[in-house]
């Protein structure tokens, strides 16, 4: 009954979009951007190039974001122009709408990928090396807290969802989300997502509030979708307090930038306390860092894997277990029509720097010597 529903759906969803039905249906293209009737943008291996296609009138666009939305059971009231939902295949849309957004109604869709980049689909395209691989793998089994730090659309999701298949089976998840987005493929997992308030302002539910319950859940591993608010101090908090090998995203472009934004993100809170007793917090807290990036060439990497260590005169302080080799690298303007025509750049390089895991001392590590085989050295 209900796939027939969902099927007719999907039917009327893709007559609505019919300007973009080839590259949603395209499995190349990774996002669509739709600013306005006339103005579409995809994204393909990392580029962004403008369509031809276009809606025949702002009310067709309406029409098609109006029957988006309700397929996801979302209405467009004034209260509240922008909006999340999802196609009936899963992906992800954002829209915007009139008067915030200025140029017409907007829409994104972040396609949903329909092969799950894990980590050996994330070597093979050349986002890191299998060492590195390796070593996020060991990292995650030994319960480090964890942060993929990035910017917009640089590939934290997607890195977060491919390190989550390193945690053991038999530990319970629980994944917090604002629009669900990770497919953690592990058998005991509860997923939570967050709700906007009604039209009254009623029944709002965040990600601080979810993540405050889950910890009442039994967690042994509890997987943030991104930090991006006062539940950064929750989350600093139960990661001092036991609750290891938990992980989220983060919008940093530098490893010491993603330390500052928690800091600030955990003031949002409201708590009163002393700015250093927090940033020694957030050190103590914090073990890895992985920072990835969208290069000026397109492709989306890891580009330094650091370890925090405890702070040193109130500063934080950071190694670096693995850098890109061999480039300057430049960081792709977010959503930037990108014409640079070189391509790829396979010289890069993600290398251990020769710097040691503090971890490997830590007892949750015990295993690491035994088990490491490309990146055994990090540990002796
Ligand atoms: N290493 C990679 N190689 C190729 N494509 C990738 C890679 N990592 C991510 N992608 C693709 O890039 C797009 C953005 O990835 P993702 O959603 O993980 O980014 P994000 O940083 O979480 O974005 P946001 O800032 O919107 O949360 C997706 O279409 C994803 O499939
Ligand atoms: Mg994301």
């Amino acid at each position: 009954m209900s796939t027939s529903r969902s099927d007719i759906f999907a039917r009327t969803v893709e007559t609505f979009l019919r300007p973009v039905l080839d590259p949603l249906r395209d499995p190349s293209v990774s996002e669509i951007m739709i600013n306005g009737p006339a103005d579409i943008y995809v994204e393909r291996f990392g580029r962004v190039t403008r369509l031809a296609a276009r809606f025949d009138s702002h009310e067709a666009l309406m029409a098609a974001i109006r029957n988006v939305l309700q397929f996801s059971g979302k209405r467009i009231t004034p209260e509240s122009p922008l909006i999340d939902a999802r196609l009936p295949d899963g992906s992800r849309v954002h829209v915007a709408l009139e008067p915030v957004s200025l140029q017409g109604p907007c829409m994104c869709i972040r396609k949903f990928g329909k092969e799950l980049l894990n980590m050996q689909a994330l070597i093979d395209a050349g986002a890191m090396t299998p060492e590195a691989a390796e070593f996020l793998r060991l990292a995650v089994r030994a319960e480090q807290n964890l942060i993929v730090a990035g910017g917009t659309s640089s590939g934290k999701t997607t890195l977060l969802n491919a390190l989550s298949t390193a945690i053991p089976n038999d530990q319970r998840i629980v994944v917090i989300e604002d629009s669900s987005e990770l497919q953690l493929q592990q058998e005991h997992v509860l997923r939570m997502e967050t709700r906007p308030p009604d039209r009254y302002g009623r029944g709002e539910v965040t990600i601080r509030d979810l993540f405050r319950s889950s910890l009442r859940l039994r967690p042994d591993r509890i997987v943030i979708g991104e930090v991006r608010g006062g539940e950064a101090l929750d989350m600093i908090q139960a990661m001092t307090s036991g609750h290891g090998g938990s992980m989220s995203t983060l919008h940093a472009t530098t490893p010491r930038d993603a330390l500052n934004r928690l800091e600030t993100l955990a003031m949002m809170a409201r708590v009163d306390l002393p700015l250093f007793a927090l940033r020694a917090q957030v050190a103590s807290a914090i073990d890895l860092i992985v920072q990835v990036a969208r290069l000026v060439d397109g492709t989306r990497r890891v580009t330094q894997i650091s370890e925090v260590l405890p702070l040193e005169n109130d500063e934080y302080r950071t190694t670096d277990l693995f850098t890109l080799d061999g480039a300057t690298v430049e960081a792709a303007p977010a959503a930037a029509p990108s014409g640079a025509d070189a391509g790829p750049r396979r010289d890069i390089r993600l290398k251990w720097t020769g710097e040691k895991p503090r971890f490997r001392h830590e007892p949750t590590a015990r295993f690491l010597l035994d088990e490491a085989k490309l990146c055994r050295e990090m540990f002796l």
